[in-house]
C-alpha cells in the first residue's frame, strides 16, 4: 500500500491537533479591524484558545483585559503576566470564591458577575471577611439564552442596589453575551441579534444611572454579534473568542467561511471498508471531541468536513459521519460510494471542527503550521480542565 499521497516525514502523531497560523493572524485581524472601524474596543475570551501564544497575538492593540470562563484560565493568565480579567461565569460560593479571594489578594485585577442577590451577599461577606473590594458586573439576560437579569425586570435595580450598598463590593456595571445569536438563520437575523444585545444593555445601564447606581462599563459580545454588530455606541468592550479560530458551527451560520477555519484535526486513513464506501481513521470522538454542532442546521457536517492534509477542499465532498473513541468513519456526505483507493492508508487528511472550543478541548497543545502545510513550525502548549 502506498503512503505516499502525504508523506508523514515529521513523526507528528496522528490524531494531532493543528493551527494554522495564518488562518488565526487573519481572523484576529478581522475582528480588530471591524471594532476599530465602530470605535470599540475587544476583552477577548481566552476560552477557545486557552493558550497564552494566541492570547497574546489576540491583545494586539487591545487594552489589555481577557475575559476567562475557569479559575484554572484566570490563573494561567495570571502567571503568564495578564492581571484585568473578567470571570464570566456566575460565581458559586464555597472553594471556588476562596480561590477568587486568593488570586486577588496576590494581585489579579479579578471581577465577578452575578444576576442574583443571594450570590451579591455571599461575595459580600467573604469579601468583607478577607478585607478586600470584589468588582462585581451584573449579568443580564438579552435574549432568553441563559442566565442573567430579564429585560424590564426589577431585579436589576434590587440586585444593583444590594451590591452597591455592601462596602465590600464595587457595582462596575453590566454584562451580557447573546447566546440565541447562535440559531440565527440569517445575516439580517444576526444583525438583529447584535443591535438587540447592544441596545438592552445599553437601557439597563441607563436604568442604574437613572437610579443613581454607577454604571461604568457595559460589556456585550458573542462572535456572531461582534462581527455583525453596525454600531457600539454606548458599549464599553465587546468579548468574543471563537472568532480567533472559527469553526463549522460559525461556517453554517455565515460568519465566516469555512476557508478561514484555522483549526483542524490531522487524522490517518487507517483501514476501508470499500462496500460500505467509508474511509477508517485514528480521529474519532476522543480527537474530535463529540460535539455536533452544526446537527441542527441547515447543513449537518457530522463530526467534521474533510480537507486534504495541506487543508485543501478534497476531490470529494467528504464528511466524518461516526465516530467511535479512536476511529473516525468518513464517507461521502450523500452517503454515495466514492473511490476509498484516492485515500490508501496511511494518507493523512485533516478535519475540520464543528465547535472549536470543544475539539481543541481534547488537546494538550496546538501544532502551528504556515498556510497550505501540515509540517509543524512551532508548537504551542494550552490548558484544559479547572
Ligand atoms: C460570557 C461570555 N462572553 C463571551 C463569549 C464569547 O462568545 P463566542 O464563543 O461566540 O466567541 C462567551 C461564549 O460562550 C461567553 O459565555
Amino acid at each position: 500500500v502506498s503512503t505516499s499521497t502525504h508523506p508523514n516525514d515529521f513523526a507528528l502523531e496522528t490524531p494531532a491537533l493543528l493551527l494554522d497560523v495564518d488562518a488565526l493572524h487573519a481572523n484576529l485581524i478581522r475582528m480588530s479591524t471591524h471594532l476599530r472601524q465602530l470605535g470599540a474596543t475587544l476583552r477577548p475570551h481566552v476560552k477557545t484558545a486557552k493558550s497564552v501564544d494566541v492570547v497574546r497575538r489576540a491583545l494586539e492593540g487591545q487594552p489589555g483585559g481577557i475575559t476567562v470562563s475557569t479559575l484554572k484560565e484566570a490563573e494561567y493568565f495570571f502567571e503568564n503576566g495578564i492581571r484585568d480579567m473578567l470571570y464570566a461565569v456566575g460565581i458559586a460560593p464555597g472553594s471556588k470564591l476562596t480561590h477568587v479571594v486568593d488570586l486577588i489578594r496576590r494581585g489579579a485585577e479579578l471581577t465577578l458577575i452575578l444576576d442574583n442577590a443571594v450570590a451579591a451577599d455571599f461575595v459580600a461577606k467573604v469579601a468583607k471577611a478577607a478585607g478586600i473590594r470584589i468588582p462585581i458586573l451584573l449579568e443580564l439576560d438579552v435574549d432568553g439564552h441563559r442566565a442573567g437579569i430579564g429585560v424590564g425586570s426589577p431585579d436589576l435595580i434590587a440586585v444593583a442596589r444590594a451590591v452597591h450598598e455592601a462596602d465590600s463590593l464595587e457595582l462596575r456595571g453590566v454584562m451580557t453575551h447573546a447566546g440565541a445569536s447562535y440559531e440565527c438563520r440569517s445575516a439580517q437575523a444576526l444583525r438583529a441579534a447584535a443591535a438587540q444585545e447592544r441596545l438592552r444593555s445599553v437601557a439597563a445601564a441607563e436604568q442604574l444611572r437613572a437610579a443613581g447606581l454607577p454604571c461604568p462599563v457595559v460589556s456585550i459580545g458573542s462572535t456572531p454579534t461582534a462581527l455583525f454588530a453596525e454600531s457600539f455606541a454606548g458599549i464599553s468592550e465587546v468579548r468574543a473568542g471563537v472568532y480567533m479560530f472559527q469553526d463549522l458551527v460559525m461556517a453554517g451560520l455565515g460568519v465566516c467561511r469555512i476557508e478561514e477555519i484555522a483549526i483542524s484535526v490531522l487524522v490517518c486513513v487507517i483501514g476501508h471498508q470499500a462496500e460500505r464506501g467509508w474511509l477508517i481513521t485514528d480521529g474519532g470522538w476522543m480527537a474530535l471531541s463529540r460535539d455536533r454542532g452544526t446537527a441542527t442546521q441547515p447543513l449537518d457536517q457530522g463530526y467534521g468536513v474533510v480537507r486534504s492534509a495541506a487543508g485543501a477542499a478534497a476531490s470529494d465532498d467528504l464528511i466524518v459521519v461516526s465516530a467511535n473513541q479512536e476511529h473516525g468513519i468518513i464517507a461521502h456526505r450523500s452517503g454515495a460510494r466514492f473511490d476509498v483507493e484516492r485515500y490508501p492508508v496511511g494518507t493523512l487528511l485533516r478535519i475540520l471542527p464543528n465547535h472549536a472550543c470543544a475539539t481543541a478541548a481534547q488537546h494538550d497543545h496546538y501544532n502551528v503550521v504556515r498556510a497550505g502545510s501540515c509540517r509543524p513550525v512551532e508548537t504551542w502548549p494550552r490548558i484544559s480542565g479547572w
